[in-house]
């Protein structure tokens, strides 16, 4: 798919603000630093779109980025974020999960994972969660260009076997590196599929 377009469109911290639910909507999350806004700016083609960060918790909004004037990105707050108050902590991840269970027009969430770690249980607890409320939803393996394929591939592995304790059978999973742009088409291809339905 070819980006013609891509604007902010607005930051919210509550759901009745958001814009109408009129156009097909991807969500991406994941833990704080994973890589959210530098994946949305990769895909996007737009270096300054979603702000970026070496600060954990630089996203604590919800922002919608309008893509070819008809459809949404979504960039959310990260979660598992140890230095903001367990409070606020707890109240945000009320918030996304109020969003994601509620929002009629979202397509699919994107969950990106660290490809540098072995599983980490924040994303196989936010997955299984995905998993029960029957949300459809990818694995997006981010930071591939920071170490080597056999390792990337070793930690997807490991990240596989332990959704097998939830799942029948794992989503589809993306490699991808904000810096190279490795995994852009394929993750394009698949929001266009859907848009087509
Ligand atoms: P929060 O909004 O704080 O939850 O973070 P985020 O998930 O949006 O992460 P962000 O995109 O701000 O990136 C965090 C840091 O990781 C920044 O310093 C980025 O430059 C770096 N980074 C993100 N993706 C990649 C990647 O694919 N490769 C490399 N080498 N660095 C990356
Ligand atoms: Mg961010």
């Amino acid at each position: 798919m070819q980006i013609r377009s891509a604007e902010f469109k607005c930051s919210n911290t509550r759901t009745e603000k958001l814009p109408p639910p009129t156009l097909p909507e991807y969500a991406f999350i994941g833990r704080s630093n994973v890589g959210k806004s530098s994946l949305i700016n990769m895909l996007t083609g737009k270096k300054g779109l979603a702000k970026t960060s070496q600060t954990p918790g630089k996203t604590q909004l919800i922002n919608h980025f309008l893509i070819n004037e008809n459809w949404y990105v979504v960039d959310l707050p990260g979660y598992g974020y140890a230095k903001v108050s367990r409070s606020s902590r707890e109240e945000w991840e009320r918030f996304i999960r109020y969003y994601i269970r509620n929002r009629e027009s979202l397509q699919c969430v994107f969950v990106l994972i660290d490809s540098r770690l072995e599983p980490q249980k924040p994303d196989l607890k936010f997955c299984s969660w995905l998993g029960e409320e029957g949300i459809p939803f990818l694995l997006v393996f981010t930071k591939a260009d920071k170490q080597s394929k056999v390792k990337t591939m070793g930690n997807v592995a490991k990240f596989n076997k332990a959704m097998l304790e939830y799942f029948e059978e794992v989503p589809a999973i993306y490699i991808t590196s904000s810096e190279t742009q490795e995994g852009r088409e394929e993750i394009l291809a698949t929001i266009d599929d859907i848009n087509k339905g």
